[in-house]
């Protein structure tokens, strides 16, 4: 014990705040040092320096210094729908480049293991995932700043997968324990419906917010509330409701129409109370340009501009959090 507060003690100004650990095994000293925000040269010359001054210290013969990049806290936020085919995967593919083009550190799970669809929206299909000899994943970057790891990018593309439950479990933690470098924010395109898996996969991994998607129809609002409560009773805050596929886009001359109605996902919202983060039209050119791997939100058009409209909702809400020191 007092060699351990002799070492916080010899600690050089430097690294005042940054030491998170410090431990003793026989005459050893271990230390795990936060450098975040720390260039390599200056991390490396923290790092000599911890080592000089400890090793000073009576009854240290030698020091362990394992320095994290990573910062405190990351945020997941899981992307969920109680029904399928509602536009999780692309509402999460854009979110995650508009958060990215706003300066966060994205990265995208893709946790729908029997559907990926995250390499086709982010163009990473060609890209290999590459595992360590301890077996961790490095996740692959898209061309719009965002990393990813999504199934589909371990197995061969278009093969059937019939795997069991227990596998999809230890895939999943595969994915989500990758090695994520110093990404602030991680999405996760969650599987549509609100099984068991789902509900595993949140009490496992602890999101620290969710975001509902749905489309205007009645039907559809009444599943919105089903992954309402899954979120419920995983215990992770709802961060809002997105309304997809709101209002028909024509793309001859951009008027909007009503195909199936509008403004549902907010009423719910509202008499649910969570906070409604926004809509996006149902349009062509986000399906076309979405099959092509060229997300809309980062294109200058009113798509683009309601994605970026829902990511600044979110980035703000996440601000908020990191400002509380949450
Ligand atoms: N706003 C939109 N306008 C036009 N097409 C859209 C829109 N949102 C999604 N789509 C299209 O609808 C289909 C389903 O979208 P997506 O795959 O994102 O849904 P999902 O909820 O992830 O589905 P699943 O439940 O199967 O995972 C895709 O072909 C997608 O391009
Ligand atoms: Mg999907």
């Amino acid at each position: 014990m007092t060699s351990e507060s002799a070492i916080r003690e010899s600690l050089p100004t430097g690294a005042v705040g940054r030491v998170q650990s410090v431990r003793m095994k026989g005459a050893v000293a271990i230390l795990v040092v936060d450098a975040a925000g720390l260039t390599r040269p200056d991390a490396e010359r923290l790092e000599t320096e911890i080592r000089a001054n400890v090793l000073r210290v009576d009854g240290v013969d030698d020091v362990r210094i394992a320095l994290t990049a990573e910062k405190r806290e990351r945020h997941i936020i899981a992307i969920g729908s109680g029904k399928g085919g509602v536009g999780k995967s692309t509402l999460t593919a854009n979110l995650a480049v508009a958060l990215a083009a706003s300066g966060i550190r994205t990265g995208v799970v893709d946790a729908d293991i029997y559907g990926p669809s995250q390499p086709t929206l982010l163009g990473t299909q060609d890209e290999k995932v590459v595992a360590s000899a301890d077996k961790v994943l490095t996740p692959t970057s898209s061309a719009f700043g965002v990393k990813t790891l999504s199934m589909g990018q371990l197995i061969e593309p278009g093969r059937a997968i019939a795997w069991r439950g227990p596998m999809v479990g230890g895939a999943l933690t595969q994915l989500m324990e990758a090695d994520w470098g110093d990404t602030e924010v991680l999405l996760v395109d969650l599987p549509p419906g609100t099984g068991d898996v789902q509900l595993t996969m949140l009490q496992k991994f602890r999101p620290s917010g969710a975001v509902v998607v749905s489309t205007p129809q009645d039907l559809a609002l009444i599943d919105a509330t089903r992954a309402l409560d899954l979120f419920g009773q995983a215990k992770v805050p709802v961060l809002g409701l997105v309304e997809n596929m709101a209002g028909y886009m024509c793309p001859h001359c951009g008027e909007l129409s009503d195909p199936f109605g509008h403004g549902g996902a907010e009423a719910a919202a509202q008499a649910l109370g969570h906070p409604f983060l926004g809509r996006i039209p149902l349009s062509i050119e986000i399906r076309l340009a979405s099959d092509a791997g060229q997300p809309p939100a980062a294109q200058d058009t009113p798509q683009g501009e309601a994605f970026r409209a829902i990511a600044a909702r979110i980035a703000s809400v996440i601000r908020t959090v990191q400002a509380e020191g949450g």
